[in-house]
Order: structure tokens, then sequence, then C-alpha cells
């Protein structure tokens, strides 16, 4: 069984007395239903970190080298001192804005867990590449890139996101059959990669306009193991409803 996994990607929202607040108010509420978390800046990690008792608290990135040169960049070593053992990695904005690559996700892929942490892998189709059919053909290339050189024992502890960009704050979410089609599919990229038993123990979330509504129905569907959320998670209540939808 596996067991759902629902964060929340804040991605660059909400200042340190925003995360104490939000954490104040929705920590004590989070149960056994799932696993629960949130993705904060790294500003705001140090603090939730603190106040957290039940959710999970995420980097939304982190450098694959240890230290050096690498101006404005986070390890894995600073955050792992701070007792973040989570991050969400080649999220597309990351890939659209920020020069991420499938080599790049891979490298970090590879330093996250040989750090002992749990990286979270997005992948997923624009909106051109759906249109054009080849929303397959991208996830497979995204998730063969990502776990590339990943060994076996490490593929089961890895969550990961299938997120269509056209998906992502648009208000456009995929149909529950869309994205059960695919997160089944990528589930066979690992199971090819990796064989089926492993590919099996691996969580894989839908994210893209998440609304705490239709929570219960995504996480019905069988290949669909929990949810990648952004604005939807940014209030309190709404988290709150989220966690109350799925009881
Ligand atoms: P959204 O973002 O829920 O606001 O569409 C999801 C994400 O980018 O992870």
């Amino acid at each position: 069984m596996r067991k759902p996994i629902i964060v929340g990607n804040w991605k660059m929202n909400k200042t340190i007395a925003e995360t104490k607040a939000f954490v104040e108010a929705v920590d004590s509420s989070v149960s056994d239903s799932a696993d629960w978390g949130i993705a904060t800046p790294y500003l705001a990690l140090q603090t939730a970190k603190s106040l957290a008792s039940n959710l999970i608290v995420a980097a939304e990135n982190c450098h694959f080298e240890e230290s050096g040169a690498f101006t404005g960049e986070i390890s894995t070593s600073m955050l792992k001192e701070i007792g973040v053992e989570w991050v969400i990695l080649g999220h597309s904005e990351r890939r659209q804005y920020f020069g991420e690559t499938n080599a790049t996700v891979n490298a970090k892929t590879l330093k996250v867990l040989d750090a002992g942490m749990t990286p979270i892998v997005c992948v997923g189709e624009t909106l051109e590449e759906y249109e054009a059919g080849s929303t397959k053909d991208v996830c497979k290339t995204q998730t063969v890139a990502a776990f590339k050189d990943v060994c076996p024992k490490c593929i089961e502890k890895v969550v990961i996101a299938y997120e269509p960009v056209w998906a992502i704050g648009t208000g456009k979410t995929a149909t529950n059959e869309i994205a059960q089609d695919v997160c089944a599919y990528i589930r066979g990229v690992v199971a090819e990669l990796y064989g089926q038993e492993a590919a099996d123990k691996v969580r894989i979330q839908y994210g893209g306009s998440v609304k705490p509504e239709g929570l219960k129905t995504l996480l019905e569907q069988p290949d669909i193991d929990g949810a990648l959320v952004g604005g939807a998670s940014l209030l309190e209540d709404s988290y709150i409803a989220m966690i109350e939808n799925l009881g």
C-alpha cells in the first residue's frame, strides 16, 4: 500500500512571519490519511521546520554540488543542517525560467539521494507538447533522464510529480482520467527501468490546479498517490480543507 503524499508548493510566496502563522494554524490539523507537507522558499525553511511537528518541510530546489563557487545556490548539507530531508526537483518553472535541464535534474536527484534525502522529481509536458500528442514521450524522456544512474535501492523512496505545464496555475486541471493514464504510464516507465516490484513502491503525484474538492477522487485513481499543490496550498483554510476532504 502506498501512503498518499500531498505537498504544497509555495513557490516564491510567504515571508517568514507568514510561514510561522501558516504552520501554527495548520500543523495540528494534519491527519494520518496521508503524508502532508509544504515546500517553502529557502529563507522560511528553518522557521517552518522548527514549528512543524506533523508537516513535512521541503525545499523547492537545491544544487548538485556540495559547496563552491555557485553564487546564490544552496547545498544539500545546508538543508540537512536545519533538518530538511525533502526537495522538489525539476519543477517546470525551474525548467522554463532558470535553465533546469534533464541533465541538471539528474545530477540533483543523484546528489539528494546520496545525501540520504528524498527528491520529489517533477515531469510533465507543455501545452504545445500536449496538443502534439507527445505527453507520454516527454514524460518518458524526462523520467528516464532524471533517474539515470539512480541505484535500484534508492528508486523506491523517490516521489515523482506528474505536472502537465498547461495545468499549472491555469485553473485547467487535467481530468482524473488523463492524470491516471499518464501516471500509470510513468509507473510503467519506472517498471521498465527497475522492475514492477520497485515501481509499485514509487509514489506518483499529480499536480496542476488541484483544489481541495477534487483531491479525494483524484486519489481514488489507482496510480495517483498524492498531489503537488500550488495555489490551493497557500491559504490556511484551503490547506485544512484538503486535509478534511481526505477524511
Ligand atoms: P498549481 O501549481 O496548483 O497552482 O497549479 C502546482 C505546481 O506548480 O506544483
